[in-house]
């Protein structure tokens, strides 16, 4: 459906009336375009939290909330996870096309020649305590890339430039992944190869011992982790992409704008909740895993515990994601004989959760985050690495919010606000202040 013209709104306000476009947009979105809001009328809007307001309009993702729809440039996510590898959804979001046999090779072929990073990172994983939490020191680490790329700096300086830094960052982020997982044992970091593809060589960095010489990541595994990779990388203005889009605006490098948008992940609210599902899970296990407790107690207002991985600001349905996350999580335990009974707490605590009018009546459904720990886990990354999974996933698409974002010229986001504090009051000297 071609964007439709606008057609306009009437606001009154004081008891004078004024028109506003409404834009509509190809998937019959409607909005109220208030650009012109404050310097026709005074008024600004006020709406904690961008429940209702739309920050910019945008080509590359599309979600229905009510339906539980998610497609990236059209493809729906169900035919991504199911008939592309990861490195196809990152060429289709940065580029807007899946890629041809040529184009793959090429872009893949890149990526394949810039997975090293330099040799004094090592210096500074060095300074990190035995034991930090991965995400702080993916975000130092992402972050420090711009001391090593200078000339990559300004995101204005030439396309070619940009294509370099995001070639950068895709190839290294698995890189650097992976260290931080060695780090954590104390076992030597496997070096990247370039005969292996994208997902291969992450799993190889990570799970080959430096003493190994042959190591075969499991096709299973591989699947699986192109699959979760597929899930993760983009969901339109999300907590984490909106702060890339915000950090972008003031036309911050884009390792330094990646690195918030890590930050922005790592909250228990956002992506940070795919650890805090699988610690509630083996608390409710520890517990005897009797889960109508646990979900007592997530309706309970005066307790602070939610059920993580459940409820979504926009989907008020099953997120599509975790429906096909629950069916690889069945499918990887099956394949690697695994039976982990945290699966079946996960399983009896949906169901327990969703015959439970609290849910039903607030349309809380599992989100990407609910299943995605048990398959992780299986695979064999510790709860700590589950949110640096969720930022190598999702970092194609902050990538490509971000270069929308400069590619419009957008202007730096600056919101305004309601002023609630004291008013004008005279300085009083400290003496004379009782
Ligand atoms: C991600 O935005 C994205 O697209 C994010 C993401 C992505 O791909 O980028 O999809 C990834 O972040 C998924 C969400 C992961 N977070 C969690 O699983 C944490 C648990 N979920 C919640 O905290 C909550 O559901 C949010 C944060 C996800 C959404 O919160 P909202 O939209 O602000 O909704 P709310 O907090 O206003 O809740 C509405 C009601 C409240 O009850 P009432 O005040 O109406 O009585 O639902 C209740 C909430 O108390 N509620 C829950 C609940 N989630 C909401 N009650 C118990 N358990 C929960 N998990």
């Amino acid at each position: 459906m071609p964007e439709s013209k606008p057609q306009n709104c009437t606001i009154t306000l004081d008891g004078q009336n004024y028109e506003f476009p409404v834009i509509v947009g190809t998937e019959g979105e409607k909005a109220i375009d208030i650009s012109k809001l404050r310097d026709t009328t005074g008024y600004v809007t006020l709406d904690v939290g961008y429940k209702n307001t739309g920050a910019t309009k945008s080509k590359i993702t599309f979600l229905d909330g009510e339906l539980g729809i998610l497609r990236h440039r059209g493809y729906s996510i169900e035919d991504l996870a199911e008939k592309a590898n990861f490195l196809e959804v990152a060429y289709l979001l940065l580029k807007g096309e899946l890629p041809n046999k040529e184009e793959f090779e090429s872009f893949d072929a890149d990526i394949r020649h810039h997975t090293l990073v330099n040799e004094d990172l090592q210096n500074i994983f060095k300074t990190f305590p035995t034991g930090s939490h991965p995400m702080g020191q993916l975000i130092a680490m992402i972050s420090s890339l711009s001391a090593y790329y200078p000339k990559a700096l300004d995101p204005n300086r030439s396309q070619e430039a940009k294509n370099r830094t995001t070639l950068r960052l895709l190839a290294k982020m698995p890189t650097i992944c992976a260290m931080i997982y060695k780090k954590s044992l104390g076992h030597p970091v496997v070096y990247p190869s370039n005969n292996l593809d994208y997902v291969s060589n992450f799993l190889t960095m990570t799970f080959k011992h430096v003493s190994d010489h042959e190591y075969q990541p499991d096709p299973v595994v591989v699947d699986a982790m192109n699959k979760l990779l597929i899930l993760h990388a983009d969901h339109e203005q999300n907590c984490s992409a909106s702060t890339v889009r915000l950090v972008g605006s003031s036309q911050a490098n884009l390792y330094a704008t990646t690195a918030a948008g890590i930050a922005a992940l790592w909250g228990p609210l956002h992506g940070g909740a795919n650890q805090e599902v699988l610690e509630m899970l083996n608390a409710i296990k520890a517990d005897g895993g009797n889960v109508q407790k646990w979900v007592d107690k997530a309706k309970d207002k005066n307790d602070s515990f939610r059920l993580m991985g459940f409820g979504h600001r926009v989907y008020k349905n099953f997120d599509p994601r975790a429906k096909i996350i629950k069916k690889a999580c069945d499918d990887v335990l099956n394949k690697l004989g695994i039976n982990d009974p945290v699966l079946e707490i996960a399983k009896k605590l949906e169901e327990a959760a969703l015959t439970d009018p609290y849910f039903i009546e607030r349309k809380l459904y599992p989100n990407v985050d609910f299943y995605s720990g048990i398959i992780y886990r299986s695979i064999g990354f510790p709860t700590e690495m589950f949110t640096a999974l969720f930022a190598l996933g999702r970092l194609p698409g902050w990538i490509a919010q971000w270069q929308e974002m400069i590619g419009e010229g957008q202007p730096i986001g600056r919101p305004r606000q309601i002023y609630t504090g004291q008013t004008p009051r005279s300085f009083v000297n400290r003496g004379d202040r009782s």
